[in-house]
């Protein structure tokens, strides 16, 4: 008798690479995440551990978001978010250049912080920092015990599960869920947004797991372009407003797993230096998802094909104008431009995913990389 699978095989319940699995999962782990919390029957947004009430919001008068890595990333959607819907200034940043700048924080400041781990050395400093200077600490972390869940005020779990690769993909889109959350949550608390407008957003982000599914189904197409491109060696994401920094997402994870060197430019800066490095055949990946600025996307589009760059573009399934200019279309089911961001990026996990394989990378162990980053 032989055992011919380990452990760590038998978790990985029949895919290749756990991050394969924890991109699957992404619908169960937003259900889990949003079901206790919001639903399609009532308005109410039960924000659990989050005490922070109405007196306490209207004394705030800034708001910081701070992580480090893909955290940090969701941490902009959520300044997006929270922004537009609570009507407060909001800054997000990265915990390393967060601690040492000396930023202005009294008791009137609001630090929301995202750390998957809850351990991340930076991401815990910054928030010491503005504990010892009387501001509020609200963490989203996934882990329940964590050094962030222990230290915050508020705490918000994402419940996404146990995640083992090293590149996130099922933690962001839970920390997403969170912030929009919250955002709306702030905003009722203010009376900056209408109640209608909040049932909007609400019923687009239920939504989110199954318009995931959506994304999923696509799979096959997504690992045909990999194939077909995996030589590449540069790899530009262009996006603009929300898509913008889900492109700054979909750009590290490629990085981070196929070793493709990538970047990340709102498409309204092309013209300020990016546009330099479009050649030939330049791989492109345009996020055009978020309706008032589509217009200006396909401008931006038409610009750099007019290089000889080859486009593959993400759009919304009503903008079909999209396939006159883009070499290559996906599309995502047709959302509240606001949380178009959950499903668009899981294209592009997926596209990283699969571009790891064809390089013959170990896509859960990436060189150089680890899960949590523990010291400075
Ligand atoms: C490392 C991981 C990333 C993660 C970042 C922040 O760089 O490889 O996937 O986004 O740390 O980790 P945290 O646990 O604080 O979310």
């Amino acid at each position: 008798f032989k055992v011919d699978w380990d452990a760590a095989d038998a978790e990985k319940g029949g895919y290749d690479y756990f991050m394969h699995k924890e991109i699957h999962e992404q619908p169960k782990a937003l259900r889990d995440t949003m079901t206790s919390r919001i639903s399609s029957e009532n308005d109410d947004i039960v924000l659990d551990q989050i005490k922070l009430g109405k007196d306490e919001m209207e004394k705030i008068n800034k708001v910081y978001i701070v992580a480090c890595g893909t955290a940090y990333h969701a941490g902009l959607i959520g300044k997006f978010a929270i922004e537009k819907y609570a009507r407060i200034p909001v800054e997000a940043e990265i915990a390393s250049e967060f601690r040492y700048r000396n930023p202005i924080v009294d008791e009137k400041t609001l630090l929301i912080v995202l750390s998957q781990s809850g351990e991340t050395a930076d991401t815990l400093a910054a928030m010491r920092l503005v504990r010892e200077r009387g501001g509020r600490v609200m963490a989203i972390t996934n882990v329940i015990g964590s050094t962030v869940s222990r230290e915050a005020d508020d705490v918000m779990y994402t419940w996404a599960g146990p995640e083992i690769a090293v590149a996130s993909t099922k933690a962001y889109t839970t920390q997403l869920a969170c912030m929009y959350m919250i955002a709306i949550h702030l905003g009722l608390l203010k009376e900056t947004i209408t109640k209608e407008y909040a049932d909007r957003i609400r019923l687009a982000l239920l939504k989110a797991p199954e318009e995931i599914e959506y994304v999923i189904k696509q799979e096959e197409r997504i690992k045909e372009f990999a194939y077909k491109h995996f030589k590449v060696e540069d790899m530009f994401f262009l996006g603009r407003g929300l898509d913008n920094y889900v492109a700054m997402e979909g750009s590290l994870k490629m990085k981070e797993i196929s070793y493709i060197h990538s970047e990340a430019y709102p498409a309204g800066e092309l013209k300020h230096g990016t546009i330099a490095l479009v050649v030939d055949d330049t791989v492109i990946i345009a996020l055009c998802t978020q309706e008032e600025l589509f217009e200006k996307m396909l401008s931006n589009i038409k610009e750099v094909k007019a290089r000889g760059a080859y486009i593959m573009a993400i759009a919304q399934e009503k903008n079909k104008s999209i396939e006159r200019e883009a070499d290559e279309v996906f599309y995502i089911k047709d959302t509240e431009d606001d949380v178009a961001s959950i499903a668009t990026v899981v294209y592009l996990q997926i596209l990283a995913y699969y571009l790891s394989v064809a390089r013959g990378c170990d896509v859960d162990k990436p060189r150089n990389l680890a899960k949590s980053v523990t010291v400075e």
